[in-house]
Formats: structure tokens, C-alpha cells, sequence
């Protein structure tokens, strides 16, 4: 359950080119038209530390850092995101979205970087502890159809798509493993239809939580 504080955080989770920028733009246009206060950030990122450390973990070579290196770095590059952008917002009673939260690090480093669920739960009860998401909105696409967005994004971030098919397969249905772990606040959403489609289901699930969160 979430820490007590006045805003609602909600993270988005997916595989590589799910569609969660374009989704989190549309949700934060709909609720700043209906006058609330938006914050949105990412991860890794979020923060200028976590930004820094952002450059080191997106570039380079895929086999640049070991499962436990990445994990690491992102929950360095989290907790400084928590301190300094995200804790900050919900107190002020915004609306805080993240592209991306610490199920990330669970599905990429913890259960398909091999790192294990059990390491990555331990280190985020010891670095996080209660701040988790009111809801998590998992967009989920046969890697197929990700990869295939994902790779007409031109850009030097792509480390962790370079980590090929295999392994995206894998994140996929470690988000999908998460989601069943964690019904209270995951929602999955098909995100394969048209992007104002899943934007239906997505501001349906937006909905619900601010009314669970009154
Ligand atoms: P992001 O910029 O969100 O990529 P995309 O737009 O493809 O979703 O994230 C960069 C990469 O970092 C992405 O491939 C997922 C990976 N990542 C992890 O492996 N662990 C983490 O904890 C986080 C936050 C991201």
C-alpha cells in the first residue's frame, strides 16, 4: 500500500515500444484540461542525478553492465528521483506520472536479467520501502509489435533493446507476472489496438483509482 501523502502516483510499465509516451501524454493533457497539476517524469531519470546516471545505463554496449550493476544504478538513480521530483510533487497534491518504476528494474535486471525476484524485493523494501505506485498501468504488445516501434526510434538509447527478442519476451511476461503478483494496483491493458483505444481503458483505470484514492 502507498505511503500517506496528498497527490496520486501513477507509473507506466511495458516492454520496449509499448506505446507508454504516447499514452502518458494523452492522460496528462486529459487531466491538466480538467485542472489538475501534472507531474511527469521517468525512469531512470527523473531527477538531475538520475538523469546523470541515466547517460551511463541507456548507452553502450549491451553487455556493458552486469544484472547487478544496472540494478544498482537504478535504484541509485531512483531514490534520488524519489527525494528530489517525485515525493516532493505528491506532497504539493499533484498528480505524479512516471514513464517506468521500480517493476522495471523487477522484470529487466530481477526476472528476466536473471538477478532474481527475491535480491530485487529485498532491495527495494530496504531503498523504497512503502512509496510504491497507487496504480501501475502495464501496457502489454507481442514483442513483435514493440520491437517493431521501439526500432523506428532513432536514438543512441538503445542498450536494452539491443538485448534482443529473447529477452524482451522475457520482460513481457515477467510485467505480466507482476501484475497477477500485485492485483491491489496493476492493471493491465492491451496496448496492440489504435492509441485512442488503449486510451479508453486507460483513463477508465485513472478514473477508478482517484475514486478509490478520495
Ligand atoms: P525507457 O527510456 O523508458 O525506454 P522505452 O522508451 O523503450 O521504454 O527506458 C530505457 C531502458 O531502461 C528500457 O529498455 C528499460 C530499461 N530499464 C531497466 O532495465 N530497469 C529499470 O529499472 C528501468 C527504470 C528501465
Amino acid at each position: 500500500m502507498a505511503a500517506t501523502r496528498g497527490g496520486l502516483f501513477i507509473s507506466f510499465e511495458g516492454a520496449d515500444g509499448a506505446g507508454k509516451s504516447s499514452q502518458i501524454a494523452r492522460l496528462a493533457d486529459a487531466l491538466r484540461s480538467s485542472g489538475k497539476t501534472v507531474c511527469v517524469t521517468r525512469e531512470p531519470g527523473g531527477s538531475i542525478g538520475a538523469e546523470t546516471i541515466r547517460k551511463l545505463l541507456v548507452e553502450g554496449a549491451a553487455e556493458r553492465w552486469s544484472p547487478m550493476s544496472e540494478a544498482l544504478m537504478m535504484y541509485a538513480a531512483r531514490i534520488d528521483h524519489l527525494e528530489r521530483t517525485i515525493r516532493p510533487a505528491l506532497a504539493r497534491g499533484e498528480i505524479v506520472i512516471t514513464d517506468r518504476f521500480a517493476d522495471s528494474t523487477m522484470a529487466y535486471q530481477g526476472i528476466a536479467g536473471a538477478l532474481g525476484e527475491d535480491f530485487v524485493a529485498r532491495l527495494h523494501a530496504l531503498v523504497v520501502g512503502a512509496d510504491n505506485p497507487d496504480l501501475t498501468i502495464i501496457l502489454d504488445a507481442p514483442i513483435e509489435v514493440g520491437l517493431a516501434r521501439a526500432g523506428r526510434r532513432a536514438s543512441a538509447e538503445n542498450r536494452f533493446e539491443s538485448k534482443g527478442a529473447g529477452y524482451q519476451e522475457k520482460v513481457r511476461q515477467a510485467f505480466l507476472k507482476i501484475a497477477r503478483d500485485n492485483p491491489q494496483r496493476c492493471v493491465v491493458i492491451d496496448a496492440t489496438p489504435a492509441e485512442e483505444v488503449v486510451f479508453e481503458a486507460v483513463a477508465a483505470a485513472v478514473k477508478k483509482a482517484s475514486l478509490s484514492h478520495q
